[in-house]
């Protein structure tokens, strides 16, 4: 091993990665870590959490203004969109977190490699991890006793469905879209498609959200998300369940989205302006060397790992998007916490039953621990208790608009 072998390399500079990054350099390991997109912060910081929530705030605050300012007897006069200064806010979010992060690295003596990492050598003890700066410079070659995989997850495409990240686009697109769209089809009622849906809906275009299953929002509670179908048609989003999308074809104009039942029938033909594809996420470990590694993956390409994150090969660990389970931020970190700790000894615990998630349209709807269906399923006992929002008076002028 060189001078230069570190304790613990993390490939990946997301939620988990740089939160494991930190974790451990504060523990007094020597720590490195390699990210490929020239930011740290992974999805989270630059495509995903962040610049969305940005445009969940902005929109939210249009729509307020346009909408419910007048009854709270706020008079406004005529509100109007500047798109531009609204991207360009939630672009400077996410600048200064993701320099934050840069920051937090220099502060805790991480050692911060830009580039692609590729596990070049397993070997107990001295794995070798080689980095490729994008285009220019030669690659490195570093040797650590633990490595750590936090490479994320990408967008899962539609098959046949080409995304252009401009007509047909990723939520990656549809978090950078030039002009409002008059109308806007969003094939998946999950969690991307209801924020983003959200979003768009707010600053004015029209959209149809087309969804295989039969409800929406398929992790969370059914009353829940019965209740929160409700409250989005009240806003405008418009929904097709049980429908499967066949095909999207660009058009001159926008494209067009051939749609069936799902249970078969007849089929139809959408158009739009802009269609986002938002049906999921997979593993990304691309150009990570995981083959020549002998790192085995689960049939659906997630890393796979025992309960201390270690991978089969020893040394080797992965946590975050990359070994599946809840594609959470927080997860994700609390992964990082976790492995970084145990390389030095101590014995945390992760509970996912506490793990919350939240979708942050208007309302927000939160989840956190088994719900009614998965418990009556395992036959567990449970009690369940329900507080009607109209009798809470910050949230009872929502309730009112919503007419419950
Ligand atoms: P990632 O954040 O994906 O980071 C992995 C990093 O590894 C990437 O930056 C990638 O460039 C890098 N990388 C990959 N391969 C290599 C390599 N070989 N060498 C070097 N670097 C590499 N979660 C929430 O909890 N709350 C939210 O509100 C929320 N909103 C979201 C909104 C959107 C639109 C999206 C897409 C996701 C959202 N998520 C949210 C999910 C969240 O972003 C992910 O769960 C989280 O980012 C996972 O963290 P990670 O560290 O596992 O992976
Ligand atoms: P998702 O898994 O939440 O939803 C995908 C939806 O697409 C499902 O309802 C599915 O039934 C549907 N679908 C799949 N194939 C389809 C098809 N061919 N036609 C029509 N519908 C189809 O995935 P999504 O929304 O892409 O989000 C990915 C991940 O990102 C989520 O797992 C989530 O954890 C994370 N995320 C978290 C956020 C938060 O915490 N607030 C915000 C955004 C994303």
């Amino acid at each position: 091993m060189s001078d230069s072998s570190y304790d613990v390399i993390i490939i990946g500079g997301g939620p988990g990665g740089y939160v494991c990054a930190i974790r451990a350099a504060q523990l007094g390991l020597k720590t490195a870590c390699f990210e490929s997109r020239g930011a740290l912060g992974g999805t989270c910081l630059n495509v995903g959490c962040i610049p969305s929530k940005a445009l969940l705030q902005s929109s939210h605050f249009y729509d307020e203004a346009n909408t419910h300012f007048a009854d709270h007897g706020i008079k406004v006069g005529d509100v109007k969109l500047d798109l531009k200064t609204m991207m360009a806010r939630k672009d400077t979010v996410v600048t200064e977190l993701t320099q934050g992060i840069e920051f937090l690295f220099k502060k805790n003596k991480v050692d911060y490699f830009k580039g692609l990492g590729s596990i070049t050598k397993a070997e107990l003890g001295a794995h070798e991890v080689t980095v490729k700066p994008d285009g220019k410079g030669k690659a490195q070659k570093i040797n650590a006793k633990n490595v750590v995989i936090a490479t994320g997850s990408e967008v899962t495409p539609l098959p046949g469905v080409d995304i252009d990240e401009k007509t047909i686009v990723s939520s990656t697109g549809a978090l950078d879209l030039k002009k409002v769209p008059k109308s806007m089809v969003v094939i998946g009622a999950g969690v991307i498609g209801l924020e983003m849906g959200s979003v768009w809906r707010r600053l004015g275009a029209d959209v149809t959200v087309v969804e295989y299953l039969d409800f929406i929002l398929p992790p969370m509670d059914a009353e829940v998300r019965k209740q929160m179908q409700r409250i989005l048609e009240k806003q405008g989003l418009k929904f097709k369940l049980g429908s499967k999308v066949t095909g999207v074809k660009a058009t001159k104009t926008g494209a067009t989205v051939s749609v069936e039942p799902a249970a078969g029938g007849d089929a139809e033909t959408l158009k739009a302006d802009v269609v986002l594809v938002a049906i999921g996420r997979r593993p990304f470990t691309q150009g990570l060397g995981l083959d020549k590694a002998g790192v085995n993956l689960t049939d659906r390409g997630f890393v796979e790992v025992d309960d201390h994150f270690q991978t089969n090969v020893e040394g080797i660990f992965a946590i975050g998007d990359v070994i599946g389970g809840m594609m959470l931020a927080h997860k994700a970190e609390d992964e990082g916490v976790v492995v970084a700790e145990s390389l030095t000894g101590l014995t945390p615990h992760i509970n996912y039953d506490a793990i919350a998630s939240v979708v942050y349209t208007w309302p927000e709807v939160a989840g956190v621990g088994k719900t009614e269906e998965q418990l009556k399923e395992a036959g567990t006992k449970y009690k369940s208790g329900k507080f009607p929002f109209t009798a809470n008076s910050r949230a009872a002028p929502t309730a009112t608009r919503m007419a419950l």
